[in-house]
């Protein structure tokens, strides 16, 4: 059962829009790395202020991001969490789980060996930063 279970969640992984330049020996490596983790409709799962310690993926389920001008949900595939991860900071702002959330967590130790042997899925994560900070800023 367990067996099938990590099978499921590998195939996941292969839909998610980030892990789609990688080859099938990358994906297992970062697979290795993952710590499950879950959360239930309304828990905090990331603190404004806190130190970043990691980056989530979200495998079923829905977040907010709680931000000054208004919610942003986040649904299954996509990540967040990588803010802090990138600018060695602070979280900018709550994230909250608004359904019963499965989430892949790689801590930042993790995250930085993988950025730096994978370059092209660090830029692609802080492309995404950039765009989130710069809708941000101008909301
Ligand atoms: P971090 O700052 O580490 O913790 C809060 C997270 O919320 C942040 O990383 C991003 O992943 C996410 N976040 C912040 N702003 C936005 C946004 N405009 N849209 C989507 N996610 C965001």
């Amino acid at each position: 059962r367990d067996k099938k279970h990590q099978q499921e969640l590998k195939q996941l992984i292969e839909t998610f829009p980030l892990f789609s330049q990688l080859d099938k020996t990358s994906r297992e490596e970062l697979f290795l790395l993952f710590r499950p983790k879950s959360a239930s409709p309304g828990e905090r799962v990331i603190r404004v202020g806190d130190r970043g310690d990691g980056m989530y993926f979200i495998v079923a389920g829905a977040v907010e991001v709680r931000l000054d001008s208004g919610d942003v949900p986040l649904n299954a595939g996509a990540f967040f969490g990588e803010m802090a991860l990138l600018s060695g900071g602070r979280r900018t702002a709550d994230v909250v789980a608004i359904d019963f959330c499965q989430f892949l967590v790689l801590d930042r130790r993790d995250f930085n060996i993988f950025a730096s042997r994978y370059p092209g899925l660090r830029s692609a994560v802080t492309t995404m930063a950039r765009e989130r900070t710069e809708m941000n800023v101008s909301r």
